[in-house]
């Protein structure tokens, strides 16, 4: 799988790829009720907004796990401008076989990276995580997926779309609404505590969409040709994708691992 589109979310750093940007990181380290001296994964951490976030709320240690190494060099001069490298370790990883001990983290969270799993990957990845997860430990994830009722015939088809504009797709091949979700984080052993929609939870969402740091983006942009090439290319086809929102839908999903 290429990931074209997030190669050019790297090279601008962009930081909150995901629904409803940095207000739904706020509410999702609310949610994680982070307390100090705890240990902390992100899996799929990108560019490392959240992360940073995360170890200046609270005196935690972080560990960040990517498969992109664009992302990750991203990610390091992030930690490296907030000055964070005692409390934050980056690791290149797959999901499907995370590098950590069991029963390593009192908390684990995701951002837009378990919602487009396939089948196999997504399993593989509830596993993992269940895995290095302390007992009492939470999982905490922001994830787009199919909303109930929509066919597999327009799943495919906005999936295959997609692929072939971004190399990446918002949610998951499978057709998977929330039960089939909620029925993989159950079977996988963990105890479902929430999976609010994501906009009922979330205020101030439009407001903050757009984070200092992605305003910062406009200006790398202009001054890279390729960047703003890609920036008008990539513009067109996300016009192309606009109704694809309609099938989708965000939610926050709260597990516990007892
Ligand atoms: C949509 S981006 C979100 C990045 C970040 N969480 C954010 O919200 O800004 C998904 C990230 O997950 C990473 N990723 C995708 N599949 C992964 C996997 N199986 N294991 C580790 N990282 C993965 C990608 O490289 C990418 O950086």
């Amino acid at each position: 799988m290429t990931h074209s589109y997030l190669a050019y979310l790297a090279a601008l750093a962009a930081t909150d790829i995901h629904p409803l940007g940095i207000a739904a990181s706020r509410r999702l380290l609310a949610v994680l009720d982070l307390q100090p001296g705890q240990r902390v994964l992100e899996i799929g951490c990108g560019t490392g907004g959240t992360m940073i976030r995360a170890a200046q709320h609270t005196a935690v240690t972080v560990d960040g796990v990517d498969l992109m190494p664009d992302m990750l060099r991203a990610a390091h001069k992030r930690q490296r401008q907030a000055g964070q490298w005692a409390t934050i370790t980056l690791t290149q990883a797959d999901s499907a076989t995370l590098p950590f001990a069991g029963q390593t983290f009192d908390r684990v969270y995701t951002e837009s990276v378990l919602g487009f799993q396939p089948e196999a990957a997504a399993q593989a990845m509830l596993r993992q995580i269940f895995r290095v997860l302390k007992p009492d430990g939470r999982y905490v994830a922001n994830e787009a997926i199919w909303r109930a009722g929509v066919s597999p015939a327009r799943v495919a088809a906005i999936y295959a779309a997609c692929m072939a504009d971004f190399g990446i797709c918002q949610a998951s091949p499978q057709p998977w609404g929330l039960d089939a979700w909620l029925c993989l984080m159950q079977q996988t052993g963990f105890q479902v505590a929430a999976a609010d929609l994501l906009e009922e939870v979330v205020t101030g969402a439009a407001a903050d969409a757009i984070s200092d740091a992605n305003r910062l983006n406009r200006w790398r942009r202009l001054a890279h040709p390729l960047l703003a090439w890609q920036s008008l290319v990539y513009r067109r086809r996300l016009a192309r994708h606009r109704d694809d929102g309609q099938w989708l839908e965000s939610r926050l999903f709260v597990l516990v691992k007892e």
